[in-house]
């Protein structure tokens, strides 16, 4: 079997174009423009172009993107200081703090400081208690990203087996708890996880989120499964040269799988296109 491929990109620009018709509704009908405020302190390369990315597909959702560039130096006091003014702010329905933060800070403290109703990462402590309680909350991006891949794919997900493969606090977690909330039966594989091979070829879906690049390989998969890869890791292509891979191995998962995110190509759009329809979530409450 050849694995159907799950166009990201494409999928992606369908949500941008969802969210940019839903704000010039507010525009028109309740003169409102919803406001996207990103927090980045220091000089992270990666960041840096993430935080560019997302200013730049805010403003052409027709959102205000509000920019923080803050120096590495900066004190926690100084960045809970510029969260409280956000928070404060009529006009900012959305406030992202680009992780990591410098060692000196403290990230939960400072994610803690952000209103919850602002929270488009989802990481707020009760947006965190509010999913994994089945409540309305704010949703962690790439889960939802990952989540709207699969709905589409699969229809009603009721009843599969899900092996989430990672535990981490901004997609394993909160991806189990969004497949559970759709009513799959969900595993979370990781770094200490006995025959791990044997569980995730149990699962009808796989999300891979672990960081490890091309873990998961085609003799892993149960054929016919839906594989959705969240790993971005670059790895050397020899000849000086690097490529982006994801913790699958593609061309082998590609031949045993029913369908395969591709990387690059995949989750990542979605995630950028989940936090636009996040923040239009928020003002949308915001305003009743
Ligand atoms: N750093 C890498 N991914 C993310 C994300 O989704 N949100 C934030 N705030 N920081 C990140």
């Amino acid at each position: 079997m050849t694995a159907k491929v799950i166009d990201g990109k494409a999928f992606a620009a369908t949500v941008r174009e969802k969210v940019a018709g839903h704000v010039a509704r507010l525009k028109e009908e309740h003169g409102i423009t919803p406001g996207l405020a990103v927090v980045l302190v220091g000089e992270d390369p990666a960041s840096q172009v993430y935080v560019r990315s997302k200013g730049k597909q805010t403003i052409e959702a027709g959102m205000n993107s509000y920019e923080y560039k803050l120096p590495a130096e900066t004190t926690e006091d100084e960045l809970l200081a510029v969260v409280e003014k956000l928070n404060n702010d009529p006009q900012v329905h959305g406030i992202l703090v680009q992780l990591p933060l410098p060692n000196h800070m403290n990230s939960d403290l400072v994610i803690n400081a952000i209103d919850p109703a602002k929270d488009v990462d989802g990481f707020h402590i009760s947006n965190v208690g509010l999913l994994g309680t089945g409540q309305k909350s704010m949703v962690p991006c790439t889960p939802l990203g990952c989540l709207m891949m699969l709905r589409d794919h699969h229809g009603s997900l009721s009843g599969l087996n899900a092996v989430v493969v990672g535990r981490s606090n901004i997609v394993g977690k909160p991806m189990a708890q969004l497949l559970l909330g759709d009513s799959c039966t969900v595993t979370i594989a990781h770094s200490r996880t006995k025959n791990i091979q044997d569980i995730v070829r149990s699962a009808d879906i796989v999300v891979a989120a672990v960081g490890r690049p091309e873990m998961v390989t085609g003799d892993w998969i149960k054929p016919g499964a839906t594989v959705i890869d969240v790993g971005i890791n670059r790895i050397d292509a020899g000849e000086g040269k690097t490529k982006l891979v994801g913790d699958c191995e593609y061309s082998s998962c590609a031949e045993v799988a029913g369908a395969i995110t591709p990387v690059p190509g995949g989750v990542g759009p979605m995630t950028i296109a989940c936090l636009l329809a996040n923040t239009v979530t928020a003002c949308c409450r915001a305003n009743g």
